[in-house]
């Protein structure tokens, strides 16, 4: 025997079915454009490397740097207070032999190329047993100046 649907229940049943067809759509349209959204997102944040990746950028930073005063500014930007020599949180790693470590952190990028993204993108690589800590709002705090003469101090044997 086959129970038999009133006509007058039908309807109801597939309007529910019909809405809830309607909302599974939506979310899987959702899910696919914001993949799609966070894969270009990522590709943008993360250009291809390159050995001349950054390097027509940081020329022109470099030009008239001062890394004196670039010594000043690390501590007036409070770049410090975590790269402190021998801080005892080890929050960052410490300035002290930045540039000799530059050279080959991230392969191919060149030492002052691979310091300019650690300022500037500092999300684009992660210095292996560290957060990802960093501020991300330094290219808005400074100015271009101000950051060639940083990685003209970062690039010094004095560095620390
Ligand atoms: C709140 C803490 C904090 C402050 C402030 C900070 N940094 Fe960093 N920085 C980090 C951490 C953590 C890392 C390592 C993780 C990573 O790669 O993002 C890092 C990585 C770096 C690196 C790469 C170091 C390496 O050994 O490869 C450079 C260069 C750098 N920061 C420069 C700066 C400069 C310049 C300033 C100031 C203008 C600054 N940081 C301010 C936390 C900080």
């Amino acid at each position: 025997m086959t129970t038999k649907i009133p006509q007058s229940v039908r309807w109801p049943i597939y309007l529910v079915l019909g809405l809830f067809l309607l909302v599974t759509a939506v979310f899987v349209i959702e899910f696919v454009v914001s993949t799609e959204t966070e894969i270009v997102a990522k590709a943008e944040a993360t250009p291809v490397l390159t050995a001349d990746l950054y390097v027509s950028e940081v020329s022109a930073l470099l030009e008239n740097a001062d890394p004196t005063k670039g010594a000043q500014l690390v501590e007036g930007y409070g770049c410090i207070a975590c790269h402190r020599l021998g801080a005892e949180n080890n929050i960052a790693p410490a300035f002290m032999g930045m540039a000799e470590r530059a050279v080959s952190r991230r392969l191919p990028l060149i030492a002052s190329a691979y310091i300019y993204e650690s300022i500037v993108n500092p999300m684009a690589y992660i210095v292996e047993d560290y957060n990802p800590a960093m501020p991300q709002n330094y290219p808005e705090r400074l100015t271009d100046s101000e950051l060639g003469d940083i990685i003209a101090y970062l690039l010094t044997p004095d560095a620390h």
